[in-house]
């Protein structure tokens, strides 16, 4: 038994309330506006399938771990590692694994509140009815205009953070709990009525037949490493949001169970956003590989022909904003935790200096698609956003993962394991040896393959 049995941050209501709020982390960006652009950029159903498969061996097993390390550790992540390394008489240097986590949450939340700013831009485009009757070139101009302009992006990218520090700054049991609640049910309600517009534009199945017909000479070793690293971020994994998320976590919830809901309820929306945007795509003759804007110069055309378009454009890019927001305040929770435990800031003073820390790194990212877009500015080809999207959701999440997977495999005692697992034997026997044996070998090997060794 662990010894502590709440955090100070104080808990979850009860298992729904840590069910919704991880699903909230996880639901996000991720799933509507990244997966459909990358799966486009890596030519479709051998992407999708590894993505799938990566959720299903990697995802679920570290999701498990990853929570289980937060429950038994009831601290921010650094301090959970810590404590956990002491109670299992190993070095105190698996601290490190809580403060790269909190380097990541800062380095992706700097990023990501820059395309949740472009959401809050759309929200306001779509209710002053500016896509009605909307072309493919219209949505373009109105693409490129916004991201052309480092002002308005960086007044939306300030909104955002704002936004996302206010509600962290209440404590996310608060407003968000139950905020989650019904935004999550409804974002899914406008998928399905996206992907109804998407079965009547005659593309609907050349879209699916992208989306699942696996043609494996499309795939690189960089694309699966891509594919990986997505499960990672998609599911929130390998950086201590899910860890953070744990540590409020009852004692009596099944973590095995709730982690398969969320994984589910997450793919879920990853496909159905695939299945809206990509016959869009093929009827309007755009390039699934338009990268970033994807979803940008697509959904507008749908939202912009359809009967109740406006209405129906606007629920849809506030739901996405919440959906960012949700996942947004868990990207930043293991850093203002970990303030306030160590340097005894309050949750307000911890939450107004790390968003102030991730807006300015955030500009970097707002440069990168304009005055720095240029050759002059990129190395190896990637612009600063690219740089750090890279190195966060393709090195970073999956190499947190993989100690994640260390050391509750390799490194807890195994009847702390089991006492904090609660699962039946033959289930835990399953985990043990995906995460001691699979997941590790899964990722070195992705690893050394992009790299160019295996
Ligand atoms: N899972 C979130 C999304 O898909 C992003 C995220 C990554 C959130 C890592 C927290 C931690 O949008």
């Amino acid at each position: 038994m662990s010894e502590k049995r709440e955090s100070m941050h104080g808990q979850w209501s009860n298992r729904w309330a840590f069910i919704l709020a991880a699903t909230g982390s996880a639901v996000g960006l991720g799933n509507i506006w990244k997966f459909p652009y990358i799966t486009g950029e890596n030519g479709g159903g051998a992407f999708v399938l590894i993505y799938l498969l990566c959720i299903a061996v990697i995802g679920i097993p570290i999701m498990m771990a990853e929570i289980m390390l937060g429950r038994r550790g009831r601290r921010s992540p650094i301090n959970t590692m810590m404590h956990l390394a002491q109670e299992s008489k190993v070095s105190a240097t698996w601290k490190l694994l809580g403060v790269a986590g909190v380097i990541a949450g800062f380095l992706i939340l700097s990023y990501y509140s820059v395309i949740a700013g472009w959401a809050v831009a759309y929200f306001f485009r779509s209710i002053s009815s500016v896509f009605v009757g909307v072309t493919a070139d219209g949505v373009a101009t109105i693409f490129n205009d916004l991201v052309s302009d480092p002002e308005r992006l960086l007044a939306w990218h300030t909104l955002f953070i704002v936004m996302t520090m206010v509600i962290v700054a209440r404590g996310v049991r608060g407003g968000l709990e139950k905020a989650v609640r019904f935004l999550m049910p409804s974002l899914f309600v406008l998928l399905v009525i996206l992907v109804g517009y998407a079965m009547n534009t005659d593309y609907f199945l050349k879209g699916l037949s992208f989306l699942f017909t696996p043609d494996f000479s499309k795939i690189t070793a960089n694309g699966v490493l891509i594919a990986m690293g997505h499960a990672f971020f998609t599911l929130s994994l390998g950086m201590g949001a899910i860890m953070v998320y744990g540590s409020y976590l009852p004692k009596s919830t099944s973590i095995a169970k709730a982690s398969i809901l969320i994984a589910m309820a997450d793919t879920m929306v990853a496909l159905m956003a695939g299945m809206a945007i990509f016959p869009i795509v093929f009827a309007n003759d755009l390039a699934p590989g338009a990268g970033p804007g994807l979803i940008f110069q697509t959904l507008p055309i749908a939202f912009g022909h359809m009967p109740g378009g406006t209405f129906f454009g606007t629920l849809f890019f506030l739901l996405l904003v919440f959906a960012a927001w949700s996942s947004a305040i868990s990207l930043i929770e293991p850093m203002v935790a970990w303030l306030v435990e160590n340097r005894g800031m309050s949750r307000v003073k911890a939450s107004v200096w790390s968003g102030f820390v991730t807006w300015l790194i955030g500009i970097g990212t707002i440069f990168s698609f304009n005055i720095w877009g240029g050759e002059e500015y990129q190395l190896f080809g990637k612009t600063f956003f690219d740089l750090l999207d890279y190195l966060t959701a393709n090195i970073m999440l999956p190499l947190g993962g993989l100690f994640i997977a260390i050391f509750a495999a390799w490194r807890m005692t195994r009847s702390d394991v089991i006492d904090e697992l609660k699962i039946n034997e033959n289930m835990f026997k399953l985990w043990f040896f995906l995460v001691r044996y699979i997941t590790p070998v899964a990722v070195i090997i992705v690893f050394l393959n992009a790299i160019g060794i295996v």
